[in-house]
């Protein structure tokens, strides 16, 4: 006989009491469902995103339908509006696509939470995050950047007027310093003081987001975003101090984005803050799975719940993922 005392195989010896001492748990109500809404009559796929398309006004309140039915509380609306310019202003305009959208799914599923990314990357002809200037001094990539101070104001009245139409919260996604602040401060001015500010705390300037800028038509035309957004080899001091910025200025919940390759960072905000911490699983990180499972490489499904459940470990009480509908249709299989 042997005398090993420590066995740990012994508490995974049946489903029962593997699923009794589980650490990590995942659940719908975690989930909060992506939708692309464009001023079009017509549903159009996202080539890079297979399962996942560019809906009209009365597409997204379908969406929004079957988040609610499969126990998905929240959607996070991206709009998409014909006519862009310079200043992005149909993010701002009381009948911009967004604004329609939000009003249109808060009169059919009022008990959904809406969530409205506040940017102006959708909506600028040039595809950044605000208005531009230029960098005295650069070339190439560099001479153009996002104007800081002009664009906290419009970022204040796209919130104001999302808020306006009925959004539930304010997701800020520029990284432009003082975004929460003069957000938080427009919201106040307006009557807005309930509403919450879901900040993208820590966004890095990521490859993986090429499909979303597919879908989204917001490709920048000129220059990259590492004027504004994280570079992915900063450490966590770097995200310490967005984070505690961000605290600061009001933000009511922190956010990491990319998920993935940034799950540390995520760790880290967590144990720091005592904020909730959000998790954005990206396009990128939803087309490596989607294209490795259409190859027969991968299971979808067991992937997909295993990369879900890695941010839950890390520490995100909340997930933005593509594959919300999915997952909330595959544990209500499993339960
Ligand atoms: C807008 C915004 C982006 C994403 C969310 N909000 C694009 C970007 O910063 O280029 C990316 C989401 C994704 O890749 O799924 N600023
Ligand atoms: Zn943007």
């Amino acid at each position: 006989m042997t005398t090993l005392k420590d066995r740990p195989r012994r508490l995974r010896r049946t489903p029962a009491l593997r699923a009794m001492l589980r650490e990590t748990q995942l659940s719908p109500a975690q989930f909060i469902h992506p939708i692309f809404v464009h001023e079009r009559d017509d549903e159009q796929p996202i080539q890079s995103m297979p399962g996942v398309s560019r809906h009209s006004v009365a597409g997204a309140v379908e969406q929004a339908r079957q988040a609610l039915a499969l126990g998905v509380p929240s959607v996070i609306l991206f709009g998409i509006p014909d006519h862009k310019d310079p200043l992005g202003t149909q993010a701002y305009a009381d009948e911009g696509i967004i604004q329609r959208a939000t009003r249109a799914i808060k009169a059919e599923v009022p008990t959904l939470t809406v969530i409205a990314d506040t940017c102006l990357c959708e909506y600028t002809d040039h595809g950044h995050c605000g208005p531009l200037c230029e960098v005295p001094g650069q070339s190439g990539g560099d001479a153009w950047t996002v104007d800081n101070d002009p664009t906290l104001e419009l970022l204040a009245r796209t919130a104001v007027s999302q808020a306006r139409a009925g959004a539930d919260v304010i997701a800020p996604s520029t990284m432009m310093d003082g975004m929460v602040g003069a957000i938080r401060a427009g919201l106040d001015e307006a009557g807005f003081a309930h509403i919450p500010v879901m900040s993208y705390a820590v966004k890095y300037a990521s490859a993986y987001y090429g499909p979303f800028r597919d879908a989204a038509g917001s490709t920048p035309s000129v220059g990259n975003r590492a004027t504004y957004q994280m570079d992915p080899a900063g450490g966590h001091r770097e995200a310490l101090r967005e984070a505690r910025l961000d605290v600061e200025q009001g933000a009511d919940t922190l956010m990491v984005k990319p998920a993935l390759a940034y799950l540390d960072v995520l760790k880290v905000l967590r144990d720091e803050f005592d904020l909730p911490v959000v998790a954005y699983n990206v396009s990128g990180e939803y087309a490596l799975i989607k294209a490795a499972a259409l190859a027969g490489f991968m299971d979808e499904r067991r992937t997909v719940m295993e990369t879900l459940t890695s941010m839950r470990r890390a520490g995100a009480d909340a997930i933005i993922t593509y594959h919300a509908l999915d997952a909330a249709r595959w544990l209500r299989e499993d339960a």
